[in-house]
């Protein structure tokens, strides 16, 4: 690996020490509302009729799979993700569902091995703060999603986001150190993980951040939807028609 791919990879080996408990982890510190974010995501997702859709930093294939299940037709489904014990366990989790096939990749988001102007849709869930908090590569990730993405096609991204009720906020301050840097961490036995988790939750952008972020990488027609009082967020973006 050459130093700049190596640079961009801080987070890889928390990535590849969690994926036993990751499922379970989710489920426990969301009360289950994470799937409940899946699934709208998914939706938006079938609303475009795609052909080829790709889950970019799928890790246990939580939405790839979702897609996968909830889809009327025969659509092609590819997902990636840098860390291999991730794709390990979304791909045993794929052979127990027998739902419609999902093609995994090994790969980096900065580097992704697919033909430019190929998904009708590329979708992330809980990553996309991964990416771009205090990440001097997000533009390459960025610019990498809008050049796979078919011209016109949407990039769906779920993750956490800022309540704008000062009483909502402070709430979720909570929730973030205790019953995610704490109890996470002390659940799953990774606390250096949990707190990572927590701190870039609480740090992160803003819906008018993410939509300048998106908007200053050429994408257009942004659209946030906010879930649980905008603790979390699905955001839609398109790449320009030609
Ligand atoms: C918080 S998990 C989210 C997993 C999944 N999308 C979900 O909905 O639960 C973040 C995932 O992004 C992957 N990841 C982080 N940075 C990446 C990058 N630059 N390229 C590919 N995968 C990356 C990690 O390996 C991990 O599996």
């Amino acid at each position: 690996m050459d130093k700049e791919a190596a640079a961009r990879r801080p987070l890889f080996r928390m990535f590849n020490d969690v994926p036993g408990k990751y499922d379970i982890m989710n489920r426990i510190l969301t009360l289950g509302q994470d799937e409940r974010w899946r699934k709208k995501a998914t939706k938006l997702c079938l609303e475009e009729d795609p052909e080829h859709v790709l889950d970019i930093c799928t890790g246990t294939a939580d939405l790839a799979l979702r897609i996968s299940g909830m889809s009327e037709k025969e659509i092609s489904i590819t997902a990636s993700d840098f860390s291999q014990p991730m794709l390990d366990v979304a791909a045993e989790k794929a052979q127990k569902l027998n739902g419609q096939e999902v093609k995994f990749v090994l790969a980096d988001t900065a580097d992704l091995p697919f033909e430019e102007n190929q998904f009708n849709v590329t979708t992330i869930g809980f990553a996309f703060r991964n990416l771009t908090y205090k990440n001097k590569f997000a533009g390459q990730y960025l610019s990498e999603i809008l050049r796979t993405l078919k011209p016109g096609g949407i990039f769906i991204i779920a993750e956490s986001s800022q309540p704008k009720n000062l009483f909502l906020r402070f709430g979720f301050r909570v929730y973030l150190k205790v019953w995610v840097q704490w109890l996470g961490g002390l659940l799953s036995g990774h606390r250096k993980a949990y707190r990572y988790l927590a701190v870039s939750a609480r740090n992160y952008y803003s819906p008018e951040e993410v939509k300048g972020l998106l908007e200053e990488n050429g994408f257009t027609d942004f659209q946030h939807r906010p879930m649980l009082g905008g603790s979390a967020a699905i955001y839609s973006v398109r790449k320009p028609r030609l």
